[in-house]
């Protein structure tokens, strides 16, 4: 699938608020500063659509894109940025599963994982807690880029073992750059077949 048009609608706190009809939405969630602002614009075509930022905390609301007319992406706001504060961090915390819980259009949750780090337990326990509520997700290994020669794939490979003590079946994964545009097309070929469902 080809991405033709790809514009921003609104920016909300609040679940209710978020557009109404029946658009399927890909919402796209992770740890602060793990790169989902960065590869909604890689993968729209569009740099500065999303607003990224090196700083961690940077998405603070639940951002819905509208894409080819027919379906949403959508940008949340990071977990587990400790600079927020513990009143900050509820707020958000509160906002996100708001959202995954009560959005009956969300087809499909993206949980980003930086491809260079061990498994945090912070996401391995948003894992658990997706499973327990039932939320269908995949995950997106970040910043494929920055690890050179075969230590993506040994890294990945390492993650998906630890996984599997968990899960009895591996959610689908994709590995990802929003550098170097790696994973665009698997990931957009997922979304539509998934569309067409
Ligand atoms: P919050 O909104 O703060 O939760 O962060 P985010 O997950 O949206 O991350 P964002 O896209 O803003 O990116 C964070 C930083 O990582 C920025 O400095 C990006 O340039 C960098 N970054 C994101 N994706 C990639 C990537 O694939 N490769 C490299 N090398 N850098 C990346
Ligand atoms: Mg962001």
């Amino acid at each position: 699938m080809e991405i033709t048009n790809a514009e921003f609608v609104i920016s909300n706190t609040d679940v209710k608020k978020c557009p109404a009809g029946i658009f399927p939405e890909y919402a796209f969630i992770g740890r602060s500063n793990v790169g989902k602002s960065s590869l909604i614009n890689m993968l729209t075509g569009r740099k500065g659509l999303a607003m990224t930022s090196a700083t961690p905390g940077k998405t603070m609301l639940i951002n819905h894109f509208l894409i080819n007319h027919s379906w949403y992406i959508v940008d949340l706001p990071g977990y587990g940025y400790a600079r927020r504060g513990q009143k900050g961090k509820t707020q958000i915390q509160r906002i996100i599963e708001d959202y995954i819980l009560e959005r009956e259009q969300m087809t499909n949750l993206f949980l980003l994982i930086d491809s260079r780090l061990d498994p945090q337990t912070i996401d391995l326990e948003f894992m658990e807690w997706l499973g327990e509520h039932g939320v269908p997700f995949s995950i997106v290994f970040t910043k494929g880029d920055k690890l050179k020669g075969g230590r993506l794939n040994t890294n990945i490979q390492q993650y998906l073992k630890k996984l599997k003590e968990q899960w009895e079946e591996l959610p689908p994964y994709f590995v990802t750059s929003s550098e170097n545009r790696m994973g665009r097309k698997e990931l957009l070929d997922y979304i539509e077949s998934i569309n067409k469902e």
